[in-house]
């Protein structure tokens, strides 16, 4: 049995921030931004927003296409890395926000990737049948964690939430057909936050040190993120003994524009072929992949039997690609 996604949905906080905004904060300029990454613009949350905040509303819209009553979920999986609360999940407060009681609910923490593990892991549950109906998640305040003052890092990341609902599907060619993920843990530095935790514990000395900021090596991530989405592209089309040219859309996560131009690029596939929404956005980590899947699918783009590929890359290394049959 295969399991189908049969409710997208996303949300995005009012404020946005445009590049002519960030030329105030540090020492940028719009074009420098446009031609790195193709960001034009980020939504950041209102102060009085946490992610679960953002989060239940991506999943009000998905249910409600999926014509699923929440009370109904088996599952719940969210991917994230900028939690309301260390602990609990964010997943459980989800559950308790959306008034269900049967659901397991939990966090998945693979950065950008997040989305992607989570739906893997969703899948596997749906497709056996242990659960009927699945909550996916990606919801992301990064703007907390970002350094303001740092231009190389602020000009790139947005906050926002997407999610999915998954269900048995009643058509056994449609649904995913197959999700391949991978993580380099050696490669763990080029992007990280290295605190608060157990190994810098939350101090006045590790605030003074900016451990709390999200740190990242662009060039290096650039050169690794390039090189695993083909591969990880590559695997899960041959999985299902199909090449580049069988697909009709590409749904993936957005870090900037020239990784996805590249990978594109790489697999010959055409960019026409890929929703693209970094430049209003920016990069929206574990909630970039189910955003675009929903605003590809609202706009009418994804019809039924239309082969997806979708792909993901963040902090671990975590990344991985799957391919969905709509
Ligand atoms: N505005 C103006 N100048 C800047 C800015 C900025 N916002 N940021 C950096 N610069 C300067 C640098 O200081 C440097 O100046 P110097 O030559 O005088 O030292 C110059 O621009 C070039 O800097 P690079 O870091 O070499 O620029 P690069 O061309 O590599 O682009 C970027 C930087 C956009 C971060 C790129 O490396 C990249 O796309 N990396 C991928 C990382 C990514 O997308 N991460 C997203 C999160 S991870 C994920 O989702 C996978």
């Amino acid at each position: 049995m295969r399991s189908l996604i049969v409710g997208t949905g996303s949300y995005a906080p009012e404020k946005v921030l445009t590049n002519a905004d960030l030329e105030k904060l540090v020492d940028t300029n719009d074009q420098w931004i446009v031609e790195r990454t193709g960001i034009r613009a980020r939504h950041i949350a209102a102060p009085e927003q946490a992610t679960s905040d953002l989060a239940i509303e991506a999943a009000k819209r998905a249910l409600e296409m999926a014509q699923v009553d929440p009370k109904d979920l088996d599952l719940i999986v969210m991917g994230t890395i900028t939690p309301d609360y260390p602990w609990p999940s964010t997943a459980a407060l989800l559950q308790g926000r959306l008034g269900n009681k049967k659901a397991f609910a939990f966090d998945v923490s693979a950065a950008c990737a997040g989305s992607l593990y989570a739906l893997s892991i969703a899948d596997r549950y749906v497709s056996t049948g242990v659960a009927k109906r699945a909550l996916v998640i990606g919801a992301e305040l990064l703007t907390r964690i970002v350094d303001w003052k740092d231009r190389n890092t602020c000009v790139l990341f947005g906050d926002g939430a997407g999610a999915m609902v998954l269900a048995p599907s009643t058509d056994e060619k449609r649904g995913i057909q197959s999700i391949h993920l991978h993580a380099d843990g050696s490669a763990w530095q080029m992007l990280h936050q290295a605190g608060p935790g157990s190994r810098n514990p939350l101090t006045a000395e590790m605030y003074a040190q900016g451990k709390h900021h999200l740190f990242m090596n662009g060039r290096e991530v650039y050169k690794f993120a390039v090189r695993a989405l083909e591969e990880a592209c590559r695997e899960t089309l041959a999985a299902s003994e199909l090449s580049p040219s069988d697909v009709t859309w590409v749904c993936a996560h957005q870090a900037n524009k020239r990784i996805l131009d590249s990978t594109l690029e790489r697999l010959e596939i055409p960019e026409s072929k890929c929703w693209m929404n970094l430049e209003k956005y920016g990069n929206t980590s574990s909630a970039s992949l189910p955003m675009t899947l929903d605003e590809a699918n609202r706009a009418g783009w994804l019809k039924p039997g239309d082969l997806i590929l979708t792909t993901a890359i963040g902090a671990g290394m975590a990344w991985g690609a799957g391919l969905i049959r709509w």
